[in-house]
């Protein structure tokens, strides 16, 4: 579970930015970062921080700074990491069902392109040849994750290659000299199994021999983080040992070397995140007492979205007896946080906050409602900086174009 920044702090944090409010933990990035190099220190392991998570472009040069590279979802994920001072060799590519354009703009900024489709491979092979590497997204046929949404491996995902046409992935290498470097796999997220990514490992052995320009194989990100007081996540520690036996016994077997790469984005910044709301309105009604809050689905979408759970704390009334409440946003749909939960007893304007903040939270915010979207903080040093400011009318009518 998240080690935690103080109430006091957080509090203190409200009160200088206002709420609904996002706040990052910087050392809890590097602390979970230094984990993962830890687990991973007898492999020849590089992780690129999968930005999609979170991309303020301070999180971006802090996630730099620490020596993590960077995973990109789109083209703009790829020039905000340019921006962040990432050199183009820690920056990889890996998308979803893009036009081929898009592609080629990544080969001119010269970084690593991880390619999902034959019919991009192709185009791909035609116009570069064996001149830029590529790796290719394999779809491993393997169902993991915690919700449909975000498993991404199984066998009607929309997501890679799958390994049913292997074939014709050899024969486009053939037939136009594609470099093909390394080979990928994502299979979800919020795996907590260790087993998942072993067998998704033994895939990749299994299909290298395919391939003769091989560097490395790439398992995705996808690890687990706990949600509340006794959930489990993927036990990092044992993953790492138990991958870099499997790799050892390859390298053997193979009689050379292989470079693994890893795409973690819920691990490094889930845990560093909170979300602090207000609540605006107690309302009892006989079956339930609501406690609405300042914010809803249009800053925080993951329960409504996939049922997430997200720990819920009444940090203005910390010691109070616990009281069930079922906690609703303030958006003009249902947009429940937590139903029946227990919590201590929440008065108006209390401070309730969210765990877990970091990864996929403000990342996923919109203007529903045209409500704004909250400001961001990062905590650095036992400093609060302010890194975004929270929107004004303004950027709502920003893009607005007033014909009439
Ligand atoms: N690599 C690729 C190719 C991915 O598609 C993703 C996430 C990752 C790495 C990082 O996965 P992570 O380590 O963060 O699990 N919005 C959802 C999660 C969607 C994940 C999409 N792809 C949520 O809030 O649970």
């Amino acid at each position: 579970m998240q080690q935690k920044l103080s109430n006091d702090f957080l509090i203190q944090c409200a009160h200088e930015f206002g709420t609904p409010l996002y706040v990052y933990h910087a050392e809890r990035i590097k602390g979970q970062y230094e984990r993962l190099q830890k687990a991973f220190h007898e492999c020849d392991a590089r992780f690129f921080y999968a930005c999609k998570a979170l991309t303020n472009i301070n999180i971006l040069r802090y996630i730099k700074n620490i020596g993590c590279d960077v995973d990109c979802s789109s083209i703009n994920e790829v020039l905000l990491a340019l921006k962040a001072g990432f050199v183009s060799e820690n920056i990889l590519y890996t998308s979803s069902n893009i036009a081929f354009e898009e592609i080629e703009t990544a080969a001119e900024l010269r970084v690593n392109i991880n390619i999902d489709s034959l019919s991009n491979l192709r185009k791909f092979g035609k116009k570069f040849g064996s001149t830029y590497p590529v790796s290719v997204r394999l779809r491993p046929n393997i169902m993991a994750g915690g919700n449909l949404k975000i498993s991404t491996g199984h066998k009607n995902s929309k997501f890679g290659i799958p390994l049913e046409q292997i074939e014709e992935i050899t024969a486009i290498v053939r037939e136009t000299g594609v470099w093909i470097r390394g080979l990928h796999i994502h299979s979800g997220s919020d795996i907590k199994d260790v087993d998942v990514f072993l067998k998704g490992v033994q895939v990749l052995f299994d299909i290298s021999a395919h391939f003769s320009q091989l560097e490395f194989l790439d398992l995705g990100g996808g690890f687990k983080v706990a949600y509340k007081p006794g959930d489990e996540e993927t036990d990092i520690e044992l993953l790492g040992k138990k991958v870099t036996e499997a790799v050892a016994s390859f390298e053997k077997q193979t009689k050379r070397k292989w470079k693994l790469w890893f795409e973690p984005g819920k691990f490094l910044v889930s845990e560093a995140g909170y979300f602090i709301t207000q609540v605006n309105v107690i309302k009892e009604t006989p079956a339930i007492v609501f406690a609405g809050v300042n914010t809803g689905l249009n800053h925080l979408i993951r329960p409504m979205f996939y049922g997430s759970y997200h720990t819920i704390e009444n940090i203005s009334n910390p010691v109070a007896p616990a009281k069930k409440y079922t906690v609703v946003g303030n958006i003009c749909e249902t947009d429940t946080f937590a139903t029946d939960r227990e919590l201590n007893e929440i008065r108006e304007n209390d401070y309730l906050l969210f765990l877990n903040a970091g990864a996929y939270c403000f990342e996923m915010a919109s203007n529903y409602n045209s409500r704004y979207k909250p400001a961001e903080v990062l905590v650095k040093n036992d400093k609060a900086h302010l890194i975004r400011k929270r929107d004004v009318l303004e950027d709502l009518l920003k893009n607005q174009v007033e014909v009439l």
